[in-house]
């Protein structure tokens, strides 16, 4: 193909970016990168220019690029049948055959799977489902969310809310007034550094408990979190989290969302997070790994304690008022058969929990030393790298140093892919489920080469 030499142009002329300073990219400030092919753990973009993609594109590309196993399953189905939607009972083979296949990977307690296409739009049907339990319960009044701080849940109007980050509430006006925020579970931002895991899990049981008792349980309808902190800087839960978390929601009959978009299917070593961690979920969030971001698909997998209320409303009701036209799309069901089938034959999930278990632990003997590396946490194949201007003290360096992008530049001038996270200096990793020991070996290797070049040790 020949090579468009306008597409730059074009691109900063009518191509509005998601998460884009868009002044900056419009006056050329800032990077852009078109991106051509992929393989493996690597993509390329039009310049020639291989990448290895320690970030799997956002967290999404779990079984790695080019897999023809995938692009075969989706053509054929293109051609098979485009499109069908699934309003008032209708389905296709591939839809159906993947809502077994999930309800066959995730906890028992689960019934049912309504298909959306994103990780945003599942999160606003499982609030609007959680609301209409309540309704159907008689309880008009338990209706509001409890996310954590530091949580991503999306970036709509209600999922934009429940997502703890700053940047993604100013001048939106979010969050909306249903939506109330918790204290994140991230061990190293603990109040007193003297405390022990098990003593910060027993302080953030007690903020919630706190806000609980402020609201009344009678207000609270659920309670949203992602079972290792992804977006907001790659946090695993400190010990006993979820345990102790679980107890004061069922105490308070608070229904749980297990936000399992970057943790379904893989990325912690077990197939879900919920698994992972023993988390008895009311609903899970799928997106990302479900498809590797072969096509758009989502899911919202509801549980048995719900399902059967949901009925009820019908019965009551008349349907269920909640649809979109791309819901169960067959393509997108078609991508998620044969990609859970590669997370199986390929051991996928195997090599996330040991490969991963490598990779954090090459990381942290490279780098857990530094003198401004605060912490290298990680689980599965979820790694980072947070930075500190102080080590002791864990004070943070001055936003305006922009630490973390700067990181992220080095680390593309070596060759690699990682992601400054939104909140913190915080570098981080999320490769393929399919990365290899070598590969994990040249991400640790290029990471401590961009630490070195930052700052200029
Ligand atoms: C945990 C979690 N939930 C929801 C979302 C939103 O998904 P999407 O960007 O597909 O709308 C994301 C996206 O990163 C996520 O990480």
């Amino acid at each position: 193909m020949l090579k468009n030499d306008q597409l730059d142009q074009w691109d900063r002329e009518t191509f509005f970016h998601p998460s884009t300073h868009l002044a900056q990219h419009a006056r050329g400030e800032s990077q852009n990168r078109i991106v051509t092919g992929g393989k493996g753990v690597y993509i390329e973009d039009r310049d020639g220019k291989r990448l290895l993609d320690a970030f799997a594109g956002l967290y999404c590309v779990n079984v790695g690029y080019g897999r023809t196993e995938i692009a075969d399953a989706i053509a054929e189905q293109a051609k098979e049948l485009a499109y069908y939607h699934a309003y008032v009972g209708h389905g296709t083979e591939a839809s159906i055959t993947l809502a077994k296949m999930i309800l066959d990977r995730t906890p028992e307690s689960m019934s049912k799977v309504y298909f959306g296409l994103g990780g945003s739009d599942a999160n606003e049907t499982n609030v609007k489902l959680i609301w209409y339990y309540n309704n159907i319960l008689g309880r008009p009044e338990k209706k509001k969310i409890i996310s954590r701080w530091r949580g991503y849940h999306g970036s709509g109007l209600m999922t934009g809310s429940l997502t703890g980050l700053e940047l993604f509430h100013k001048k939106f006006d979010l969050p909306l007034a249903q939506v109330l925020h918790t204290e994140a579970p991230y061990y190293y931002r603990r109040p007193d550094p003297g405390m022990s895991e098990e003593a910060f899990t027993a302080h953030l049981v007690a903020e919630l408990e706190a806000l609980i008792e402020r609201e009344g349980a009678d207000t609270i309808a659920a309670f949203i979190g992602e079972p290792v902190l992804g977006t907001g800087g790659i946090v695993p839960p400190p010990a006993g989290y979820w345990q102790e978390i679980q107890k004061v929601l069922k105490k308070h009959d608070i229904l749980l969302v297990a936000d399992e978009v970057v943790t379904g299917f893989g990325r912690l070593g077990s197939m879900t997070g919920s698994k992972h961690y023993d988390i008895e979920p009311d609903l899970i969030t799928i997106a990302k790994g479900l498809t590797s971001a072969y096509a758009p698909l989502s899911g919202s997998v509801v549980g048995k304690k719900m399902w059967d209320v949901l009925e009820r409303g019908t019965d009551e009701n008349g349907p269920i008022g909640h649809g979109w036209t791309y819901s169960a799309h067959p393509i997108g069901a078609a991508a998620g058969i044969a990609n859970l089938k590669l997370v199986d034959s390929l051991g996928l999930v195997e090599n996330a929990g040991e490969t991963g278990a490598y990779f954090v632990q090459a990381m942290k003997d490279a780098l857990g030393d530094h003198a401004h590396v605060g912490e290298v946490r990680g689980e599965g194949m979820l790694c980072a790298v947070e930075f500190t201007e102080d080590k002791e003290s864990r004070r943070a360096f001055d936003p305006s140093q922009k630490i973390g992008p700067q990181m992220a530049a080095a680390l593309l001038s070596e060759g690699v892919i990682g992601r400054a996270m939104p909140q913190g200096d915080i570098l981080g990793f999320a490769p393929p489920l399919c990365l290899s020991r070598e590969e994990a070996d040249k991400v640790v290797e290029a990471t401590a080469k961009a630490v070195k070049t930052v700052f200029k040790d």
